[in-house]
């Protein structure tokens, strides 16, 4: 390392720092945090000599093989840079991995021109279905009339629900793209839903030992997605763009002979497939954390409940307008995606010419890694960060307070691109789920809050009873 660059521990010849890492907890083994033990994901560890960032500091280097990666950490430095300095760090690694994955098209993976283009009408698209004329509202609280509806089947005694919420969440997303959605079972479906995000980011930078299995995945999904595209093609009306492959498919047509255009067939499927990939399991992997801490909390379950029975009644389903009225339920919400830290090292950006930061150089071409977790969990930040509290969105009056440090969906340039919907998946789903159901744990069964690690932090499997209010 040059004098200027962060510190970190000693690389290896050829391997680098392989065996630095704690590949079942990396975001643990990156992060300085108060006490790891009391994290509410038991069984946590500190390694020997201290985490990462407390003995190098916010910001640290590591070489994983041939790559030099930098990992920020707390609020102020992710801040700086990627909202201050957003311009330098906007762009996505040449990683091997994920450009065999998305051919540098699409939105999540793609840089410069294509990335720009996609991404605003990405935004727009999902503004307009998501908020606008052809609001997804009543497509997300139709879902949870099935949702439900499978829910009740099990008479309230012991089942997994992972299956029945991907399903009902991946939904959502194939109202908004195709226009249509399958029922749960359908085989087809369930292979589009098998989404590689179990894989370790850094195994991704490290190894090629997944590329097969996740070209295969890609090739599979992508078919589906290009039958769609054909059938939309078909009986396609210009003048009614019934979901996001018909505005696609308007906007290909406008942009044609434009110099710069990117738009075409080969863009809408990835950009179709970058949805799926982001999009459902993230949301679905937090509501089966939402279930995890409303039975380890009963008292908080009922609060919620209250306060949704007083405020919603149970004649009517909840809306996006009863957010405000519900500022116990929004700060569970809150807490919930602060606690779960589903994507806990956010996706990997990389410097586009030379950045300084903390102090140090960081040059161009060099892979960052945005640390959340260090920043959801800081004592700095949060008034009690191990531990599950409401309190953390909420003033002396009850009143629900937005917190800057509360960056689940990262921030900058690229910052998540569907936050908006899924916030309002969770809203709707979580708020109509506490109507309907009182959750608890199967007889003599305690809640297990450890997870698996990989892109997203998921619960492990478990069973949990759903009994009808
Ligand atoms: C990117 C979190 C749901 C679409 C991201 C990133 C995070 C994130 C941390 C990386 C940002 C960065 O690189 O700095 C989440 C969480 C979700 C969620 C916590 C749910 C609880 C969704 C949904 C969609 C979506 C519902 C789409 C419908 C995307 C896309 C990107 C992205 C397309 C890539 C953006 C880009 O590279 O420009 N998300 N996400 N996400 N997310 Fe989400």
């Amino acid at each position: 390392r040059p004098g200027s660059f962060p510190p970190g521990p000693r690389a290896f010849p050829i391997v680098g720092n392989l065996f630095t890492v704690d590949y079942n907890r990396t975001h643990e083994s990156l992060t300085q945090v108060t006490d790891v033990k009391k994290i509410d994901h038991s069984k946590c560890h500190r390694l020997t000599n201290g985490t990462l960032a407390e003995r190098y500091g916010d910001v640290y280097s590591l070489r994983m093989g041939q790559t030099w990666i930098v990992v920020l950490n707390r609020f102020d430095v992710l801040k700086e840079a990627l909202v201050d300095q957003g311009d330098v760090l906007a762009d996505r690694p040449n990683l091997p991995l994920l450009q065999d994955i998305s051919q540098g098209l699409g939105v999540i993976f793609s840089n410069g021109k294509i990335w720009k283009q996609q991404r605003r009408f990405a935004l727009s698209t999902l503004k307009h279905f998501g908020f606008g004329k052809k609001s997804l509202k009543p497509v997300i609280l139709e879902e949870f009339s099935y949702c439900a509806k499978e829910f009740k089947s099990h008479k309230g005694k012991p089942f997994d629900p992972h299956l029945i919420l991907n399903n009902a969440v991946s939904n959502i997303i194939c109202s908004l793209v195709f226009g249509h959605r399958f029922e749960y079972g359908d085989e087809k479906f369930m292979e589009l839903m098998s989404l590689p995000l179990f894989c370790n980011t850094f195994i991704i930078i490290y190894l090629k030992c997944l590329w097969l299995y996740l070209c295969t995945y890609r090739s599979s999904v992508k078919d589906f997605i290009r039958v769609e595209v054909k059938e939309h093609k078909h009986n396609w009306d210009p003048s009614d763009n019934r979901d996001y492959i018909d505005c696609y498919l308007s906007e290909i047509q406008m942009n044609k002979g434009q110099a710069d255009d990117t738009f075409d067939e080969e863009n809408l499927v990835v950009c179709v497939f970058d949805l799926f990939l982001a999009g459902s399991e993230t949301t679905s992997t937090t509501l089966r954390w939402a279930f995890l801490y409303m039975v380890k909390y009963p008292e908080i379950q009922a609060k919620v409940q209250a306060e949704i029975d007083k405020v919603v009644g149970t004649s009517r389903q909840p809306s996006m307008e009863d957010r405000a009225d519900l500022p116990y339920t929004d700060a569970v919400i809150h807490e919930i995606q602060r606690m779960s830290n589903i994507v806990p090292l956010s996706l990997p950006h990389v410097t586009t010419r030379d950045i300084r930061l903390g102090g140090y150089t960081i040059p161009k071409g060099v892979t960052i890694i945005p640390n959340l977790t260090s920043v959801l969990f800081d004592k700095n930040e949060w008034e009690t960060p191990d531990a599950f509290n409401p309190g953390h969105f909420l003033n002396p009056e009850g009143k629900f307070v937005k917190r800057a440090a509360f960056i689940p969906f990262s921030a900058g340039k690229r910052v998540c691109l569907g936050e908006n919907l899924a916030r309002m998946e969770l809203f709707l789903f979580f708020t109509s789920l506490m109507q309907h159901f009182t959750f608890s744990m199967p007889a003599g069964v305690k809640p297990v809050m450890d997870f698996r690690f990989g892109i997203t932090l998921s619960p492990l499997p478990y069973e949990v009873c759903l009994t009808s209010r």
